[in-house]
């Protein structure tokens, strides 16, 4: 069987890069990208290509390229599903925020709504892809839905999950270290519904990467290699806070121990915590599956990856307080970075929004500049965590689209995103506006400490 028509629900950080990307490599198949969110699809759908919703290097290059030929944004969903031969379904998950599994399981009302819709509207047989970051055995329940509440055609379902990072999108889904595609292999029309993705993606990327699976351990491998990069980075951050009771050197201490091979040198960048909408989600799953099947020492040894991630995000903001003789009450704060990591405008779980909101408890006065991240996205994200009226937040923080605009006057300025701009600002001239002492909280490990301390700054860095 041969795909000639994708149509992909959801176009957000996962849903758009892939599609666009899909459409670049593989000129025969129309690509429809669906949402239900109409100013979103006005934005993908701009004229000037620099204006779509998502920032990722190299992605407006590649939209440019395929779009009107056969990449198309839209809001008619009903068309679009009719039309496929494969829906992908990328909606968001987000942690529930209401009833059972409040704060951990993962909200399915989004993908369930899609199956319903996709039960409602096909006529004829479709394959169903989940890339969405979901549940194991959330391919089960889709499966229940479409063949109980549809017109009688055949689903195959297939799991398919994103390994794709933010910031680094386009690369990684021309490149991929693997493409993992789980289906019910040992039926015939399940073979033949993954050999059909498999095609697509055998276009551009090296047979011996397309690994097949079974739908569970598909899924389940998406919650593990998530675990597993989020408690490298809890690791690191661990030893960081005794890095610096000891005088030992995080950065030291992460190279030596990356050289042996069977650690291995990446994601041991000790940080402020980290971010993003897939690590914390992920793991808060995974802790929550294990509860359901009574694996409490399975689900506390997961947990404790994100407790750490917690410390670590009040501890470098109870630090900076404690540095500034105990009280930031009244005193203004430049926080340099919002977005949860660079090269993206994606502030999901971002260190920053927490940091911030510490800091306000502590009645400072917060100006923020991020180059990719609006205004209305950093209130919006202040305003999400409850701890003070809207009106509160405006009054407290200030957005500015300069960053030696929001270190002038500062007692402190605090690194929370490793933007590459910020290595190249003209410390001096900070350093010379700010208030004396002048506080500079490196909460990425980006400057290097001797230069500013020999400017004047009081410096910190984490793990060090
Ligand atoms: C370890 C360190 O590897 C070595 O660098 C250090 O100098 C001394 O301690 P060792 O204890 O000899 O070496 O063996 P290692 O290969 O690390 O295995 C430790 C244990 O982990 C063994 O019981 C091994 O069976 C187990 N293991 C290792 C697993 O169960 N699974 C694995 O994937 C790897
Ligand atoms: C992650 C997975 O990497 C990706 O495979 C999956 O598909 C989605 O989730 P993403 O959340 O986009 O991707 O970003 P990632 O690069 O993994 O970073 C996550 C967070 O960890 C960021 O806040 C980052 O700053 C932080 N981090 C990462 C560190 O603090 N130190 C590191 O060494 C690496
Ligand atoms: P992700 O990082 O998983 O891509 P996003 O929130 O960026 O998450 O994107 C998910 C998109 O899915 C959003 O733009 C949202 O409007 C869209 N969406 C959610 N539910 C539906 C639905 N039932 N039909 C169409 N689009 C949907």
């Amino acid at each position: 069987m041969t795909i000639k028509n994708i149509c992909c629900i959801g176009a957000g950080y996962v849903g758009g890069p892939t599609m666009a990307v899909i459409a670049q490599k593989c000129p025969n198949i129309k690509v429809t990208v669906v949402d239900i969110n109409e100013s979103r699809i006005n934005q993908w759908n701009d004229p000037n290509v620099e204006k779509i919703p998502i920032y990722e290097p190299g992605l407006s290059d590649i939209v440019k390229e395929a779009r009107g030929r056969n990449l198309f944004f839209s809001t008619d969903v009903d068309k679009a599903i009719d039309d496929a031969d494969m829906i992908f379904i990328s909606v968001n998950t987000p942690t529930k925020t209401y009833g059972i599994g409040k704060g951990m399981a993962a909200d399915l009302k989004f993908i369930e709504l899609c199956a319903r819709q996709i039960a409602r509207v096909a006529k004829d047989d479709k394959i169903v892809v989940e890339k969405s970051t979901l549940p194991v055995r959330t391919a089960e329940a889709l499966k229940n839905i479409l063949d109980n509440t549809g017109n009688g055609v055949n689903y195959q379902i297939l799991s398919n999950p994103e390994f794709l990072a933010e910031g680094t999108a386009v690369d990684d889904l021309m490149n991929p270290d693997r493409v993992l595609i789980g289906g019910d292999i040992d039926s015939p029309e399940g073979k033949e519904a993954v050999e059909a993705l498999t095609d697509v993606y055998a276009q551009w990327v090296p047979r011996e990467r397309l690994l097949t699976t079974n739908v569970w351990s598909s899924e389940l491998s998406k919650l593990t290699a998530n675990a597993f990069l989020a408690q490298r980075v809890s690791s690191i951050n661990a030893m960081s806070e005794l890095c610096e009771k000891t005088g030992a050197d995080v950065n030291e201490v992460a190279k030596a121990v990356g050289m042996d091979s069977r650690i291995g040198p990446k994601f041991l960048k000790a940080s402020v915590g980290f971010g993003g909408s897939c690590f914390q989600k992920d793991i808060l799953n995974l802790v929550y599956i294990a509860k359901s099947f009574g694996l409490n020492e399975v689900a506390d040894y997961w947990e404790q990856v994100i407790l750490m991630n917690d410390h670590q995000k009040k501890r470098f903001a109870a630090n900076m307080v404690k540095a500034m003789y105990n009280t930031v009450s009244g005193k203004k704060i430049a926080l340099l970075g919002w977005a949860f990591k660079k090269d993206t405008n994606d502030t999901r779980e971002s260190a920053a929004i927490y940091v911030a909101d510490y800091l306000l408890n502590e009645q400072a006065e917060i100006v923020v500049y991020d180059p990719k991240v609006t205004e209305e996205q950093i209130y919006s994200d202040l305003d999400y965590l409850g701890s003070r009226s809207g009106d509160a937040n405006r009054q407290a923080v200030t957005v500015v689209n300069d960053p030696l605009e929001a270190c002038d006057g500062a007692h402190a300025v605090a690194i929370l995103t490793e933007w590459d701009e910020f290595t190249t600002l003209d410390w001096q001239k900070i350093y010379d506006q700010m208030l004396k002492p002048a506080f500079l909280f490196d909460g990425r490990r980006l400057l290097e400490p001797e230069t500013k301390k020999k400017i004047g700054f009081e410096f910190y860095a984490i793990g060090n």
